[in-house]
């Protein structure tokens, strides 16, 4: 299928690692200009440097939850690109725990770069959005959205807000051109996964000490999801390419699931 891109252009948060880079290597692949930020200069520009083989592409190294991030990330994307068609809102983690294992800290860390940033980045690209009128959002939201699970309690509060905040940015801007949707994303094996789930798991079940990271998302997953695996990033970027597509015409303000059939994954 052709996706439609070719020539659009697509501001990737959380695109070193993990499902962003799938996601940008995904609309590169289809014809997409990209644009990937992430804090880390050097992880960065070496992901950069792999999608250059294939097209344009610029990388902004910031931190998404600064206050001035939003406005930097849109001023030079457009004196580099001319436009801004497409954002996927990707950059975060998990964290692991229930209200007891909570701190402040971890609350408003997690608000930070899950809402505060995803709300400010959707604010500062809608007006050339709907200059264009042709604009698509992609929020990257977690299955727990939908099926809380006490284990991840802040990730799955704020998943739920991601998909509240979803819906009604997509029902506000629908007139413009501009859809807007978020994907519940199930166990998918990245570094997020490696750095917050399985340290949580390892203290919780003592019988995976002695297994290797990938023996670890290897049994839960077979436990926890029905398809028997963890899923796979380029899953993920698949779903979020067609939705960030001329393709997708007449769906908006939903939460995909993609999860493999699971309703919570530890
Ligand atoms: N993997 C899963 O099972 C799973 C499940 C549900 C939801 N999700 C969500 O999906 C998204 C991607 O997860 P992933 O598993 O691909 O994570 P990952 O492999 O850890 O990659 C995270 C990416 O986000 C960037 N990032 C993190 N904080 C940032 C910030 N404040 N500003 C700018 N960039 C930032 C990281 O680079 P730097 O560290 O260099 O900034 C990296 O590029 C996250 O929002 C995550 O919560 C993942």
């Amino acid at each position: 299928m052709d996706l439609e891109i070719g020539g659009r252009v697509a501001i990737v948060t959380g695109a070193s690692a993990g499902i962003g880079y799938a996601v940008a290597k995904e609309l590169q692949e289809n014809g997409a200009r990209v644009v990937m930020v992430a804090r880390d200069r050097t992880r960065l520009e070496g992901a950069g440097e792999a999608l250059k083989k294939g097209g344009e592409v610029l990388t902004i190294a910031c931190d998404v939850t600064e206050q001035t991030a939003s406005q930097q990330i849109v001023e030079k994307t457009l004196a580099n690109f001319g436009q801004i068609d497409i954002l996927v809102n990707n950059a975060g983690r998990a964290h692991a725990g229930g209200l007891m294992q909570s701190t402040d800290d971890d609350w408003s860390s997690m608000i930070d770069v899950k809402i505060t940033a995803m709300r400010r980045l959707c604010k500062a690209v809608v007006p050339e959005m709907r200059r264009r009128r042709w604009g698509r959002i992609v929020n990257m939201s977690s299955i727990g959205g939908i099926y809380p699970n006490p284990k991840l309690l802040i990730s799955h509060v704020l998943s739920a807000a991601i998909n509240n905040l979803t819906k009604s940015l997509a029902l506000e801007i629908a007139g413009d051109g501009i859809l807007v949707n978020a994907i519940g994303i199930g166990a998918v094996a990245t570094d997020n996964w490696a750095n917050n789930m399985i340290p949580a798991l390892r203290r919780a079940r003592p019988e995976f000490s002695a297994l290797s990271e990938d023996e670890v998302l290897a049994k839960v997953s077979a436990e926890r999801t029905p398809i028997g695996r963890a899923g796979d990033p380029r899953e993920i970027a698949a779903i979020a390419a067609f939705l960030s597509s001329n393709r997708n015409g007449f769906v908006t303000g939903d939460t995909i699931e993609a999860s493999g059939g699971a309703d919570r994954f530890m």
